[in-house]
């Protein structure tokens, strides 16, 4: 059987597979389809300071190729996750990593500061497409001055590994992840979701309420993709790869472009076990092909022709 283990950051994941944060719960809501030690790790969705009402519906819509959502980061606020999540947690044997969402960059340092001391997290996911509201309400993740302070506060407060989520929705991703590598990031996620907008011409209606929104699932591969190579070619630290991952050669890809792991969002929708069954259909992809270990393939892309 072929070693899925993978080691980055100074973590052990038993497979390079994540939940993609907002996408599976918040604790582990969704362990009657997967069983919680099955995962590399499981990412929180975006926990904010405040409680947070969201955005007015419709917030999903399908398109053609994937969907669109402007959930608008809803949730209960930081001291509903430390009372109700985090203290469900307690015991688990699952790999967790908190997802932070910020207003400005101290509010983000302010909440690792109050989560640092709790055992049951392994790791901060830094959430940068937040909009800033001190910068006009432009998402961290679009200037790299911001996304580098923003991180570096992060830093200065906790010794557990930082990921920053990084937004594709910027010309040159690779400097803003320059940027937080040099704010003291130990890894990266790429991606976010793409921006976008649904119309029905009959009814002349949008479908979104606030038109525009991220878009997610198997139309964004290929830009998720590019992405993530950016990343990998432009830093030393981790990626982890995030955007329509659908498949185990989907994952196998990413992990070839250069990613450590991936995040599978969109593709629970459709299939809530799928993350419980990769594990069993990377082992039979990688005996095809005869490798021992997975971690063999991260960044092996042949660029000869
Ligand atoms: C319904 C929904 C909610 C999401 N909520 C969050 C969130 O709270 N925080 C975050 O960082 N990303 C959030 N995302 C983005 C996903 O984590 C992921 O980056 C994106 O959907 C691309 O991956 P996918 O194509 O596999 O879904 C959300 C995505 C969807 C579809």
């Amino acid at each position: 059987m072929a070693d899925l283990s993978v080691r980055f950051a100074g973590l052990e994941l038993k497979n390079p597979l994540l939940s993609a944060s907002g996408t599976f719960g918040h604790g582990l809501e969704m362990s009657g389809f997967v069983p919680p030690a099955a995962l590399g790790a499981w990412v929180s969705k975006t926990v904010t300071l405040e409680p947070r009402h969201g955005n007015p519906a419709p917030r999903i819509c399908e398109t053609e190729a994937g969907f669109l959502n402007s959930i608008g980061l809803e949730n209960r606020g930081l001291a509903d996750y430390e009372a109700t999540v985090l203290a469900s947690l307690e015991n688990t044997d699952a790999v967790i990593f908190t997802n932070i969402g910020g207003r400005t960059p101290e509010e983000f340092a302010e909440m690792a500061a109050r989560l640092d001391g709790y055992d049951q997290i392994s790791a901060f996911e830094v959430n940068l497409s937040c909009p800033n509201v001190q910068g006009g309400k432009l998402p961290f993740a679009t200037d790299p001055a911001t996304a580098e302070a923003t991180i570096a506060g992060v830093r200065a407060v906790t010794k557990k590994p930082i990921f920053a989520k990084l937004s594709p929705n910027v010309a040159f991703i690779g400097e803003i992840a320059k940027a937080v590598e040099a704010g003291g990031a130990d890894g990266i996620t790429a991606v976010n979701t793409l921006l976008g907008m649904s119309v029905d011409w009959r009814t002349r209606k949008p479908g979104l309420a606030l038109v525009m929104g991220g878009y997610s699932g198997l139309g964004i591969k290929p830009v998720a993709l590019r992405c993530a190579w950016n990343c990998a070619t432009s830093v030393k630290i981790p990626i982890i790869g995030c955007g329509g991952i659908f498949t185990a050669d989907d994952v196998l890809e990413f992990l070839v472009a250069g990613c450590s792991a991936v995040q599978i969002g969109t593709a629970s929708f459709s299939n809530p076990a799928l993350l419980g069954e990769l594990p069993a259909l990377l082992e039979s992809r990688l005996a095809e092909a005869g490798l021992n270990s997975i971690q063999e393939l991260i960044g092996t892309l042949r660029r000869e022709s």
